[in-house]
Parts: C-alpha cells; sequence; structure tokens
C-alpha cells in the first residue's frame, strides 16, 4: 500500500483556501522580561539542567521581539497572507492577575499593525504554554483559579486587539500542557502525576469554554476555534488485544479531549481506566466546555502504531514503528505517513461533524545547513509539505471541509525540550547571529500559494 501523496497536477485549492505559517512565542520572540515582562513555565524549567536536550533557553531564541519586521518582510516576500503565532501571556500580566503590562500590549499591538499594513492577516493563539510562573507557584493548572486567570487575560487582549484581529484560537494543543507537561514531566512545569495531568486537561478545557463567549463579545465577527494534536491511533496488527490497546491509547490522545469539545463528555472507557485520577468537574462545566466554536485547528505531525505491551502506565502499550516509512529528525516516533493525515480529517467529519478545519500545524524538522553559496537546500522538507498537502487536496475532494493549512514553522525556532537541535522553518536561522535565510522549501511554499495548486 502507497502511503505517499505527490504533487497531484494543476488541481488547484478552493480559491478561499488559507495559506499560513505558523509560530509560537515562547519559540521566537525571546527577552522575556523585556517591556516588563514576566517569566513563564518555561524559563523556570529550561533553567533546570537536564530538561532542555542542548542547555538552551527561550531567553533570546529568535529575538523576534525585536527582528519581527524582518519576518513580516520575509513573509511578505513568499506571498504568505495568514500568519499564526502567540500572545506569551506573561507579557501581559507578569504577576499572573492584578497588574497589566502595557508594553506587552503595546508589543502586540505593533506586531498586528505590521502585519496588516502588510496585507498579512493575523491569527492568535491566545495559549501556546507559557503558562506565567507566578501562576504555577499558586498551584498551576490543576487549580481551577487558573482557568479563571486566563479568562481576564483573555478580556484583556481580546479588547485590545479585537477590532483589528478576527482570528482567534484560545488554546494551542490541551494534550501537551496537560499530559506531558503535568502527567510526564517531560514538558514545563514537568510534574508527573496522572490526576493532575487529567485536572488541567479539565482545566484547559474550561478556560477554553469561559473563552470563547469573552472572545465574541470582545471582537465582533471574528472566528473562534481550539488547536488539537490530533494523533493518529492504529493498531499495530489485527489481533484483538492490539486493537484494545490502540483504543486506550486513542482515548488518552484524542477522545479525551474531543469529545467534551463536542459535546460527548468524557469518554467512558477512559473514565473507568482512569479510576480514581479523573478530574474533579462541577456542575455546568461539561455544558461551559461545549462553547460553539467556527472551526477545530487540527496540528499533525505522525500517527502512532499501538501493540499491548508493558509501557505507557496504566495504558499497558507499546508503539511500534513501520519498517518501510521515512522518519524526520525528531526521531523514530515521528513517522512520514501523509495517508494519516486523511485518515484524520475523515473521522473528525464523520465523528465530530465538524463544520470547519485548519490545519494549523504541519510541518518537518531536519538538520538543514547553509551551502556555500548561501542557499539552504532542503528537499525532504518540501517533500514532506508537498505530501502532506497533496492528502489535504484528497480531503477536500472527498468533501471534507478544510479552509486552511499552516505550515510549522515560519522560521526555525527554540523546540521546546529539543531547544536550539531541531529545525523546522521554512527560513533558516543561525543561533549565533540570528541572520534569516529563505530555504528552497520556503521558496516552493511560495510558488504553491502563487499558483494555488501543488
Ligand atoms: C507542536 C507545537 C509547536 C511545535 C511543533 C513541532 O506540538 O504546537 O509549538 O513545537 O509541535
Amino acid at each position: 500500500m502507497s502511503h505517499e501523496y505527490g504533487p497531484v497536477g494543476n488541481v488547484k485549492y478552493p480559491n478561499d483556501f488559507k495559506w499560513g505559517v505558523a509560530t509560537a512565542a515562547p519559540q521566537i520572540e525571546g527577552y522575556p522580561r523585556a517591556a516588563g515582562g514576566g517569566e513563564s513555565i518555561w524559563n523556570t524549567f529550561a533553567g533546570i539542567a537536564g530538561n532542555i536536550k542542548d542547555g538552551t533557553t527561550p531567553n533570546v531564541a529568535d529575538d523576534h521581539y525585536h527582528l519581527y519586521k524582518k519576518d513580516i518582510a520575509n513573509m511578505k516576500e513568499l506571498g504568505i497572507k495568514n500568519y499564526r503565532f502567540s500572545i506569551a501571556w506573561p507579557r501581559i500580566f507578569p504577576e499572573g492577575t492584578g497588574r497589566i503590562e502595557k508594553q506587552g500590549i503595546e508589543f502586540y499591538e505593533r506586531l498586528v499593525d505590521a502585519l496588516l499594513k502588510a496585507g498579512i492577516t493575523s491569527w492568535i493563539t491566545l495559549y501556546h504554554w507559557d503558562l506565567p510562573q507566578v501562576l504555577e507557584d499558586k498551584g498551576g493548572w490543576p487549580s481551577r483559579e487558573t482557568a479563571y486567570a486566563f479568562t481576564k487575560y483573555v478580556d484583556v487582549v481580546t479588547r485590545a486587539l479585537g477590532d483589528r484581529v478576527k482570528h482567534w484560537i484560545t488554546i494551542n494543543e490541551p494534550w501537551c500542557s496537560s499530559i506531558l507537561g503535568y502527567y510526564l514531566g517531560a514538558h514545563a512545569p514537568g510534574r508527573k502525576s496522572l490526576s493532575e495531568g487529567l485536572q488541567t486537561a479539565h482545566h484547559i478545557l474550561l478556560a477554553h469554554g469561559m473563552a470563547v463567549p469573552i472572545i465574541r463579545e470582545n471582537s465582533k465577527d471574528s472566528e473562534v476555534g481550539i488547536v488539537h494534536n490530533f494523533q493518529p491511533i492504529y493498531p499495530a496488527d489485527g489481533k484483538e488485544e492490539n486493537y484494545q490497546a490502540s483504543l486506550r491509547f486513542d482515548g488518552y490522545s484524542n477522545r479525551w479531549f474531543l469529545d467534551p469539545l463536542f459535546g460527548k463528555g468524557y469518554p467512558p472507557d477512559m473514565l473507568t481506566l482512569y479510576g480514581n485520577a479523573v478530574p474533579r468537574v462541577e456542575e455546568n462545566d461539561m455544558k461551559i466546555i461545549t462553547a460553539k466554536t467556527d472551526y477545530l485547528g487540527v496540528n499533525y505531525y505522525f500517527p502512532q502504531f499501538i501493540k499491548e505491551g508493558q509501557g505507557n502506565g496504566i495504558l499497558r502499550s507499546d508503539h511500534v514503528t513501520l519498517p518501510d516509512v521515512g522518519h524526520t529528525d525528531m526521531g523514530w516516533m515521528w513517522m512520514v505517513y501523509p495517508n494519516s493525515l486523511y485518515d484524520a480529517l475523515k473521522r473528525l467529519k464523520e465523528e465530530y461533524q465538524i463544520p470547519a478545519i485548519y490545519i494549523t500545524e504541519n510541518g518537518a524538522a531536519y538538520q538543514d545547513t547553509v551551502d556555500a553559496d548561501g542557499r539552504v537546500r532542503d528537499p525532504k522538507r518540501t517533500l514532506y509539505i508537498e505530501q502532506h498537502l497533496g492528502a489535504v487536496l484528497r480531503a477536500i475532494a472527498d468533501g471534507i471541509p478544510v479552509r486552511g493549512y499552516f505550515v510549522w514553522s515560519l522560521m526555525d525556532n527554540w523546540e521546546w525540550a529539543e531547544g536550539n537541535s531541531k529545525r523546522f522553518g521554512i527560513v533558516y536561522v543561525d543561533y549565533d547571529t540570528l541572520k534569516r535565510t529563505i530555504k528552497d522549501s520556503g521558496r516552493r511554499y511560495a510558488e504553491i500559494i502563487a499558483e494555488n495548486s501543488l
């Protein structure tokens, strides 16, 4: 069976298809303390030896805070019309609650205005993992207070920018913030408790649900959604026990988040499996979480093939890697398998009747270098993007409402626990000089956008 899609002739994407690129504040901005900003859980986490693969911190990153005009110029040069970026909560509320730092808001006003001037539409993510450290000190996401603090922050930001920004994403990847951050401890703040992870997931979904009406009120006629990192899960083979293991893993990765968002409540099989670790849920919470949204953002990177085993704690499952597929620089789990993007989109339509989907992230890390002639040749990334865009095209042809696609990422950046060691950009960043160089994949993406076709 072939699992590759390539360029598919001169078939066009819909006329109003949104082409974009994505970034996140902690990965590009740098200098958390500039202009009165506070620290986030990622500053603290990166300060602890052993947490970040190459020992780097988000303190400088791409220094986008100062170099944003250059980054906008690069997008303009490539014909990119949509830019998804996040706002750093600790820049706006350095103390978590209470005092609002005006300089933080002013930075995003400058950014949004410069984007408008360049003809680029802003898609703002309100939470891309950088919880103010002061809020973590007060209990973090396992505390319900954090969800309330989030709504105050959302109110302030959407009041300030709601006239000019009409595309909002409440939260990026609740699975990562809750499971990676509070259960597996691989991401900030590095806690390792299943019940705290699940309580975090609940409060993040609640924070999302409470934020939706606030955004709608402050930003009239805007589009609001949440972003889920959809991990397509398949059983390793036809054995019943492996099928059961894949169901558990899917519950953990996908259904635990999508079911409550789309009105189905927490999945009963997972409530049973999680037992005493299930979250405290107050009256009305489940209703709040189902707040009507305009679209779902899907971040897609790779599928997972699961068999029953001793791994993954309570999930009793192991991962299987396929012998005949490529992997990106992120390692053996990050298989290049565009078929599963198609499957994910199909499932979202069929199982959750989602009215509109944006691929809010998709892309690949490879070790790029600048050649002697100054060019960055990255054919594998180009192929990855083309193959996945092929899967999107097939989904659209089958009536699945995919309305846009954002490459992760505009430029190489600070890849969380992997530090500066992984390059996802279509623009190369030299971390010594901060010089930006558009890669070949960026040029190819510009062509696809210009032609609205693969
Ligand atoms: C996603 C994150 C994004 C980036 C990519 C590679 O999970 O949302 O910030 O790190 O992975």
